[in-house]
C-alpha cells in the first residue's frame, strides 16, 4: 500500500519505519526541514534503539522516503497518517488540536483520490468528527474515510511494541475504511496481534482511558511508597506481593519520582478537560495528576532533606536526566522539577545522562552538564539516580563513594540493594524502603 506519515516525530519515524518493513511504500512528511535533511543524510532526529537501522534498510530497499513537501507525499497515497504532536494548550490543559487540523486542511487541499485519513496523534473525543468536517468542506468531491488509530508504543522500546503490539484499536465509522485499515496492519494481523474495530469516538477515547489508568498505576505504588517509609515496609516487596497476581499484573509498580515524558502528564490533563466538558467529572484521574504534580516537586524537597541542614551551596549531581531510560525524550521529565528545587534552595547542580543532555541543556540552563557518572560525582555531596539507564545499575559505587565530598546515593528508582550501597561506604536514601541497619 502506498502510505503517507504526516509528522516525522517519536511516533511519526517509528510508524513509518516499520510500515515500510512490513513492505508498504512509505513517505514520511515533515515541516522541519533540518529534520528531513538529516534523515536524508542517514541521521536520525531522535534516540530510539535500533531505529536507525531499520531506517536505513528500508530507505536502501527503496519503500521509505522523507519530504517537507507534503502535497507530493500525499498524492496518490491510499492511508494517510497524521501523527504531529498535541501538546498541552498553553494555560488551560486542553489538548492543542490547532497542528492536527492545520495538517487536515493540508492533507485535503492535497488529496488527489480515495484515501483513508488516519489520527495516530493523541487527540480527545469528538477530533475525528472534527477532522472529517475540515476535509469534506476542503475536498468536497474526493472520497475520504477518516479513521482513528491511536499509537500504544513505548519511547525506548517503540520498534518492538509497534511490531509486537498488545493489540491494535482503530476506530472507523464505515467498513470499508475498516477494511483499508485491515490491509495496512496485515502483517501484524497475520501475526495474531488482536485488532479491535470501535467506533471512532471510542478508539479516541481507549487512549485516553489506558494512558490515564497506567499513570493512575504509577501513583498508586508512588502514594504506597511513601506509606511504607512512614511504617516500615518495602514497597518493592509490596510490589511483587500485589503484582504476582494477575488481576493486577506486575508492570507500572515500581515505585519513583513521579511519571513525566511527552504523554502522561498532557493526557492526563487533557482527558480532564474532556471529562469537565462532559459533566462526567474523573475524580480519581483528578487525584493522580494532583499527587504526581505534588510527588516530582517533594523528590526535589528528600534530595535537600539529605543535605543535611545547610543545603545552600552544596552539590548535587543528578544521574539519569530523560523521564526514562532509552529515549533522549526530555518532556515533562522529572528530573526538571527536581532541578528547580534544588536550585530554588541554592544548591549547585551537575547532570549526566548518556543520550539527553543535548535536549536538557535548553530545559536546565544553569546545571553543570558532565561527560560521565563518575565526573559529575566527583567532589559531590549527594548523587541522585534519577532515571536507571543500564550505565547506570552497574556503577563502581566505592569508586563513587571515594570521590564524593560527602558520599551519599538517593536512589529514586530503587536500582541498588541498600545493603551493597552501604557497604560501598555511602550513605543509602531510596524510595519506599527501610534504611539498612546499621547504616550511617
Ligand atoms: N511519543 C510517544 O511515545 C507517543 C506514544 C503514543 C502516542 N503519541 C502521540 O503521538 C503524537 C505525536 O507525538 P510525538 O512524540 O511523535 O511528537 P513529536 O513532537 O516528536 O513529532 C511531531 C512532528 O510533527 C511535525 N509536524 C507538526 N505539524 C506538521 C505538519 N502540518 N506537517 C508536517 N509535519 C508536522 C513536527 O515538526 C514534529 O516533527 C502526539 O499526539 C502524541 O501524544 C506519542
Amino acid at each position: 500500500m502506498r502510505i503517507a506519515i504526516i509528522g516525522t516525530g517519536y511516533v511519526g519515524l517509528v510508524s513509518g519505519a516499520c510500515f515500510s518493513d512490513f513492505g508498504h511504500d512509505v513517505v514520511c512528511v515533515d515541516k522541519d526541514m533540518a529534520k528531513i535533511a538529516a534523515l536524508e543524510r542517514g541521521v536520525m532526529p531522535i534516540f530510539e534503539p535500533g531505529l536507525d537501522r531499520l531506517v536505513a534498510r528500508n530507505v536502501e530497499d527503496g519503500r521509505l522516503t522523507f519530504t517537507t513537501d507534503l502535497a507530493r507525499a500525499v498524492d496518490g497515497a491510499e492511508a494517510i497518517f497524521i501523527a504531529v504532536g498535541t501538546p498541552s494548550r498553553r494555560g488551560d490543559g486542553h489538548a492543542d488540536l490547532s497542528y492536527v487540523y492545520s495538517a487536515a486542511r493540508e492533507i485535503a487541499g492535497a488529496l488527489t483520490g480515495r484515501a483513508v485519513i488516519v489520527t495516530k496523534s493523541t487527540v480527545p473525543v469528538g477530533t475525528g468528527d472534527e477532522v472529517e468536517r475540515i476535509v469534506r468542506e476542503a475536498a468536497p468531491g474526493v472520497d475520504t474515510w477518516v479513521v482513528s488509530n491511536p499509537e500504544f508504543l513505548r519511547e525506548g522500546a517503540a520498534i518492538e511494541d509497534f511490531k509486537h503490539p498488545d493489540r491494535i484499536v482503530v476506530g472507523a465509522e464505515d467498513e470499508r475504511a475498516a477494511e483499508a485499515m485491515r490491509e495496512v496492519y496485515r502483517p501484524l494481523y497475520l501475526n495474531k496481534a488482536p485488532l479491535l474495530v470501535t467506533t471512532r469516538r471510542t478508539a479516541e477515547l481507549t487512549k485516553y482511558a489506558a494512558n490515564a489508568f497506567l499513570a493512575t498505576k504509577i501513583t498508586f505504588i508512588n502514594e504506597i511508597a511513601d506509606l511504607c517509609e512512614a511504617v516500615g515496609a518495602d514497597v518493592q516487596d509490596v510490589s511483587r506481593g500485589i503484582g504476582l497476581d494477575r488481576r493486577i499484573g506486575s508492570k507500572f509498580l515500581h515505585a519513583g519520582p513521579g511519571y513525566g515524558g511527552s504523554c502522561f502528564p498532557k493526557d492526563t490533563l487533557a482527558l480532564l478537560k474532556t471529562a469537565e466538558d462532559s459533566q462526567a467529572p474523573l475524580r480519581i484521574v483528578e487525584a493522580v495528576v494532583k499527587v504526581n504534580d505534588a510527588r516530582k516537586r517533594a523528590m526535589g524537597r528528600k534530595v535537600i532533606r539529605a543535605l543535611g541542614d545547610e543545603p545552600r551551596g552544596k552539590t548535587v549531581a543528578l544521574l539519569g536526566l530523560t523521564f526514562k531510560p532509552n529515549t533522549d525524550d526530555m518532556r515533562a521529565a522529572p528530573s526538571i522539577s527536581i532541578v528547580q528545587a534544588l536550585e530554588d534552595a541554592g544548591v549547585n547542580v551537575r547532570g549526566y545522562d548518556p543520550e539527553g543532555m543535548e535536549q536538557a541543556r535548553p530545559l536546565m540552563p544553569h546545571v553543570d552538564l558532565r561527560d560521565s557518572p563518575y565526573d559529575a560525582a566527583t567532589g559531590a555531596d549527594a548523587v541522585v539516580i534519577v532515571t536507571e539507564w543500564d550505565v547506570l545499575r552497574a556503577l563502581d559505587l566505592r569508586r563513587i563513594a571515594a570521590s564524593m565530598a560527602t558520599p551519599v546515593l538517593i536512589d529514586l528508582r530503587n536500582v541498588y540493594p541498600p545493603e551493597e550501597v552501604t557497604a560501598a561506604g555511602l550513605r543509602w536514601h531510596g524510595v519506599g524502603k527501610p534504611a539498612p541497619t546499621g547504616s550511617p
